[in-house]
């Protein structure tokens, strides 16, 4: 069993700067801090990751894991928040295509972002300005990455437009944001982000807000347009059953860390971290009854500012007192190899959770 240090790589491994990325994009211990008046703020504490182009990495966690500050981290973007009066700490290494993006000029992040990647956002109300036509919007996205004149650019934004499904793209491209509707708006916003296919698409929660016809048209979209583009994608949500299908690798999040990444199918089908039992114990059913479907991981997420020592998810746990020695409260567990390519952070033995998937969780999802 190989033991992965805090920023991900096998320990014994070199994590400094200097050891070359070996995927498109490889996220090293990332951590984004918020200093605030009631404390320091670990919405981000030390996560690691790697993805491809061509490939999806689906992260998944509760509302406040931290994937949104993950996601505005690897844009350039923890700064712009809703709440960032203070500035952010951040720190670790984020590689995109051999550049560092961390230590890399802000001005030179300012222009891969759009070009070489591009975000769809949770609230596409707050990505669009409300004053441009949706239109003006995707002119002025394409024209900042491509010396063209006004209409070459229109001429793309309709072909944008007509690529996501809005019908008369010719008309709507006159439109305000406020004359869509919250698909159409999903749909004008993924638009955007695609108009200088870019090579990395982070898409946060892109169907939340809609309903599940939308949302499987929105998913479809996606998966298209990466097969045409060839993108490396990273879909973000709090529903494991959103990405499924859809992703090659899963990195499951609980408070601000990785508890548990891995190819898709493991980390669905053979699951080993107590808090994926728990996602996938609360994803709808369609096999079974309204009332039998949704079984809530008991408890509150943690503090971000008093993280529980010891195993984080432990108050919620109902396998804590399983490791010896009262290790799940005291030890943080680190990241452990349980299959190939396949990571948990947990104190149970791997025998002791397989046995428990097998015997008292799988039996009953
Ligand atoms: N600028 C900030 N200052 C202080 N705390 C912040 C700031 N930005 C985010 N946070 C906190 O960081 C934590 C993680 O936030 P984040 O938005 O990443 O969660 P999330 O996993 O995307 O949740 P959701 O599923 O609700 O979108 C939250 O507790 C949030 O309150
Ligand atoms: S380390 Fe302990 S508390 Fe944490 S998930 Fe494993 S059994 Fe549960
Ligand atoms: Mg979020």
């Amino acid at each position: 069993m190989t033991e992965l240090s805090k920023s991900g790589a096998a320990v014994g491994e070199p994590t400094s700067a200097s050891r070359p990325p070996s995927a498109f994009l490889e996220v090293r211990d990332l951590k984004v801090h918020f200093p605030t008046d009631d404390g320091l703020v670990k919405s981000v504490d030390g996560l690691s990751f790697q993805l491809e182009k061509g490939k999806t990495l689906g992260i998944v966690g509760e509302s406040g894991s931290g994937k949104s500050v993950t996601s505005l981290g690897i844009m350039g973007l923890h700064t712009a928040g809703q709440y960032g009066k203070r500035k952010a700490q951040i720190s670790g290494e984020i590689w995109l295509d051999g550049t560092e993006l961390l230590s890399a000029d802000p001005d030179h992040v300012r222009k891969l972002r759009g070009r070489q990647m591009a975000m769809i956002f949770q609230d596409p109300l707050s990505a669009l300005h409300p004053y441009y036509t949706i239109g003006q919007q995707i002119v002025e996205a394409y024209r900042i990455h491509h010396d063209v004149d006004k209409k070459t650019a229109r001429r793309r934004a309709v072909e944008m437009l007509d690529r996501v499904g809005i019908p008369q793209p010719d008309k709507r491209v006159d439109s305000y944001p406020h004359e869509f509707s919250g698909g159409m708006r999903q749909r004008a916003m993924i638009a955007m982000s695609l108009v200088n296919n870019p090579e990395l698409l982070i898409a946060d929660e892109p169907t939340t807000a809609l309903d599940v016809t939308v949302q499987a048209q929105i998913l479809d979209l996606i998966r298209d347009l990466q097969k045409e583009f060839g993108s490396a994608v990273i879909i973000i949500t709090h529903d494991l059953g959103v990405v499924a299908e859809l992703a090659d690798d899963l990195l499951v999040m609980y408070g601000g860390r990785c508890v548990e990444r891995g190819p898709a199918d493991k980390v669905f089908y053979e699951p080993r971290h107590p808090y994926t039992w728990g996602l996938l114990g609360s994803m709808p059913r369609l096999d079974r009854e309204q009332q039998e479907r949704l079984i809530p991981v008991k408890g509150s997420p943690p503090s971000l500012i008093n993280v529980p020592s010891g195993c984080a998810f432990n108050p919620r746990c109902p396998y804590a007192d399983i490791p010896k020695d009262n290790v799940t409260r005291t030890v943080r567990p680190e990241l452990t190899e349980v299959g190939s390519k396949h990571w948990a952070a947990c104190h149970m033995t791997r025998e002791q959770r397989e046995r428990i998937w097998a015997e008292e969780i799988a039996p009953k999802l």
